[in-house]
């Protein structure tokens, strides 16, 4: 019977072990086949015999059962080496998004607005001359519809190349008094340090019963706005042009990186231009429709704040998608 000993100890697996395991230990098993052999051994003998075939299986299963615990330990060692996980090697960290600076910028300047009880309104970047130029009180063959200004479609429309023509919209649809805002992207063909061909603005329309809305109401909201965005900062109110508003002005407020001392960024002016303003002109509540009112409107960029509140020197980075600029706004 020793060569039943030699079948356990080759088993080199744990399935051929099984097979072991059925051949001598199973019903029809060779065990099985030597007890049944019992009933032709005489009387006197059959004690001894059966008790020389008990030990006999007795070793068997001791010897089976030292092989099961080898060859599972085995088992276990392989799965173990095969699964194994090198922690010294880097794990990959869960990356972190976060709001781009131009999103981010955005959402505090609605904020302000909102918090003042302004109206957030929405319109469509497609535009048409009517409500991009002409109710806008820019006439036929004025510069700003210069081809190389707009993007026009070949039917006549446009993309549209301020966020201005949201008042009309506003106005159209709606009854003064308004209150409102318009955040949206717009389009010009420019392309430079501090121009893309797509950038944001936001937009600014009070309009309310004649003698209710005056450029004193205009300023004081500014001056507070622009105090909330950059901090303790001289504002200053410079006259200029704009078709929609009349009288008109530009905001400047004093640079922020030279504190007026004159540097680069403010082409050693001491100010920084930031926005442009002024009281609607009567040709535009003219073209919507309105009487007997008074409003004042503004206009901002969106980059160019983010670019000054975070001292972005060029524009185009912002819209490169290298997460290396990203990851510092995190
Ligand atoms: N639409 C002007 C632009 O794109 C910005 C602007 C200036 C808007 C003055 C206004 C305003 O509403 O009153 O440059």
């Amino acid at each position: 019977m020793e060569n039943l000993e030699e079948k356990i100890i080759q088993a080199d697996s744990l399935e051929a072990l099984e097979r072991v395991r059925v051949e001598l230990f199973g019903k029809k098993g060779i065990l099985a086949a030597q007890f049944a052999k019992m009933k032709d051994v005489p009387g006197p003998e059959k004690k001894a015999f059966a008790e020389g075939l008990n030990k006999q299986k007795a070793a068997l299963q001791q010897a089976f059962e030292a092989r099961y615990e080898t060859l599972k330990a085995e088992e276990i060692e392989a799965l173990l080496k095969s699964e194994a996980i090198d922690v010294s090697l880097y794990g990959q960290v869960a990356q972190k998004g976060a709001l781009h600076p131009v999103m981010e910028t955005m959402d505090k300047i609605i904020d302000y607005f909102v918090a003042l009880n302004f109206s957030v309104e929405d319109g469509p970047m497609v535009e048409d001359d009517f409500h991009n130029f002409e109710a806008l009180n820019l006439p036929k063959y004025h510069p700003a519809r210069d081809m190389q200004d707009t993007f026009y479609f070949r039917d006549g429309g446009l993309l549209r190349t301020h966020t201005s023509p949201v008042q009309i919209r506003t106005m159209l649809k709606e009854k003064p008094p308004i209150r409102m805002i318009a955040p949206g992207s717009v389009f010009r063909r420019d392309y430079d340090l501090t121009h893309t061909p797509m950038f944001h603005q936001v937009e600014g329309l009070v309009v309310d019963e004649k003698g209710k809305v005056s450029f004193a109401n205009l300023k004081s909201i500014l001056v507070d706005f622009l105090h909330y965005m950059f901090g303790d900062v001289e504002v200053r109110f410079r006259p200029s042009f704009f078709p929609f508003t009349e009288p008109s002005a530009e905001v400047d407020i004093s640079c922020i990186f030279c504190e007026g001392e004159g540097c680069r960024v403010c082409s050693h002016t001491g100010w920084l231009e930031v926005l442009g303003c002024g009281i609607v002109d009567p040709n535009v509540f003219k073209a919507v429709g309105y009487e007997d009112v008074s409003g004042y409107a503004f206009g901002l960029g969106v980059e160019r704040f983010a670019m000054l509140m975070h001292k972005i020197p060029d524009l185009r980075s912002l819209f490169e998608g290298d997460i290396r600029l990203l990851e510092q706004f995190r």
